[in-house]
């Protein structure tokens, strides 16, 4: 698969077959994240590789917050529960943080570089026939997240990306033409 085709037919992925994600595999995939560019190279991204206990914290942690806007506590609870679920039943979930730093310009390409990172991620993944689904949300600045995590003081959750062997693939989202968004300045 080249690069081109790569780009054109990723999906992210939201059903994942039962496969379990090998190690190697992961490496892989952290191994392409980490040839991402980054000024003064600063490798300023880390990865978390979640085991199922970890995920469940994960899962509960978003579980919580949904359930907030529950009022019944027996079906709050089962929101909970069912998000809990869900994410211990993931083939594998990793974490994405940026370690921060002081000066604001170099935090912004810190975290512009690590999304580059998951971009070739989320790409030798497809080639290599998994899918990837980015997440993110309010759930990364929560302390219960980076209690499940684990996270350090001094870095920030910026996605987590799920990965697995796809189940189903959903159709292409129309997207613009670059033409309509792009400015050819004489
Ligand atoms: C920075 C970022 C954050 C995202 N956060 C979420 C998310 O919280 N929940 C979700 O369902 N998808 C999330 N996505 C996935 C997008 O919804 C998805 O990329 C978009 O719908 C286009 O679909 P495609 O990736 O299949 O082309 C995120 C993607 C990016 C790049």
């Amino acid at each position: 698969m080249t690069v081109l085709e790569a780009i054109a037919t990723r999906r992210s992925i939201k059903n994942f077959t039962d496969r379990e994600i090998s190690r190697t595999e992961i490496e892989r995939l952290l191994a392409a994240a980490c040839q991402a560019p980054n000024h003064r190279m600063t490798e300023p991204w880390r990865f978390y590789v979640l085991g199922p206990e970890a995920r469940a914290r994960y899962g509960a942690a978003l579980g919580a917050r949904k359930a907030k806007r529950v009022e019944e506590p027996d079906a709050a609870q089962a929101v909970i529960e069912k998000v809990e679920r869900t994410h211990r039943d993931l083939p594998c979930m990793l974490v994405a943080s940026v370690v921060l730093d002081e000066n604001p310009e170099i935090r912004e390409e810190d975290y512009a570089a690590t999304y580059m990172a998951i971009q070739n991620l989320s790409l030798v993944a497809h080639a290599m026939g998994l899918g990837t689904h980015i997440k993110s949300g309010a759930i990364m600045d929560d302390p219960n997240s980076h209690a499940a995590v684990g996270l350090p003081e001094g870095e920030r959750i910026i996605a987590t990306i799920n990965v697995g062997e796809p189940a189903r693939v959903p159709e292409a989202k129309a997207r613009r033409q670059s033409a309509e968004l792009t400015t050819w300045v004489s």
